[in-house]
């Protein structure tokens, strides 16, 4: 047994009197699409916010490829190869795709001490991912702006790639998006997990999720409930897990 890409052990977060998370227990293996389920306020979030780097956990430990590590900031998440997709994207809507996907990190030569740019250069990378996700986007130039909802999911998953981020989590990455797109940014998402990518995936949407994830994980009040393999179990479970109403849940909130 190779260790999973990702351990959480005990994770709790605390703000304040308000306690968001606690005692989550979860592994995220590479080649898979997990999707994190929960009703609004269950610490999704939260969670994925800890996993990059942008929340410090109040207690738990989290182990990249079986060793403990801590983050103090995205960049270090990123460094470990986590990349997250938060909803809002961060794009640079005036910033051509080819710019976004490179952003802060540039390909430069010098010449005489000036730097320049190496566009072509990144240019031709950004083409081989966009082909590579079957992003169906031709000009790696235009501008951000120009681009629809879900060509822009492609952007930042092409971004994450090209960080070659291990784990790439994305926190509702349909919500805003219409039918085609959808279908569009799920079958990247399980592209990802193809190409041995871990991915977690949080969504409102049961159907979606049950489309593209392996496995599915509960949250419910800052605690994680239940965890299941799609083959194991029906969109009515997911649901009454969700909203308390399955026994397992029942039995669990008993005993707390
Ligand atoms: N920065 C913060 N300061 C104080 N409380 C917070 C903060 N972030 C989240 N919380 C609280 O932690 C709890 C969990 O919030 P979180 O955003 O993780 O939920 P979520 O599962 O992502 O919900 P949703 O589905 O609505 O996005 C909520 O009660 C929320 O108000
Ligand atoms: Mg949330």
């Amino acid at each position: 047994m190779t260790a999973p890409f990702l351990a959480a052990r005990g994770i709790a977060k605390r703000f304040g009197a308000l306690t968001a998370l606690s005692g989550v227990d979860l592994d995220i293996n590479a080649g898979e699409v997990l999707a994190l389920l929960g009703d609004n306020g269950a610490g999704k979030s939260t969670f994925i916010k800890i996993l990059a780097g942008a929340h410090a956990q109040s207690s738990g430990e989290l182990l990249v490829e079986g060793a403990p590590v801590s983050f103090a900031s995205p960049k270090d998440a990123a460094s470990s190869g986590i990349a997250t997709i938060f909803q809002e994207l961060a794009l640079s809507e005036n910033l051509s795709i080819a710019e976004n996907v490179f952003l802060g990190r540039e390909l430069k030569r010098s010449v005489l001490g000036i730097p320049f740019l190496k566009r072509g250069e990144m240019r031709k990378r950004v083409d081989a991912l966009l082909t590579e996700l079957d992003a169906h986007i031709s000009d790696p130039e235009a501008p951000v702006g120009s681009l629809s909802g879900g060509q822009r999911q492609a952007v930042a998953i092409c971004r994450a790639l090209n960080l070659n981020a291990k784990l790439v989590i994305m926190d509702e990455p349909t919500a805003a998006l219409a039918v085609a797109e959808t279908r569009k940014v799920l079958s990247l998402t399980r592209r990802l997990a193809e190409r041995g990518c871990a991915v977690v995936l949080i969504s409102h949407n049961i159907s979606d999720v049950f489309e593209v994830a392996d496995r599915m994980v509960v949250f419910r009040r800052g605690r994680k409930v239940a965890e299941r393999l799609r083959a194991d179990t029906n969109p009515e479970e997911i649901v009454s897990l969700i909203t308390g109403a399955h026994p397992d849940v029942r039995a669990l909130e008993r005993t707390n």
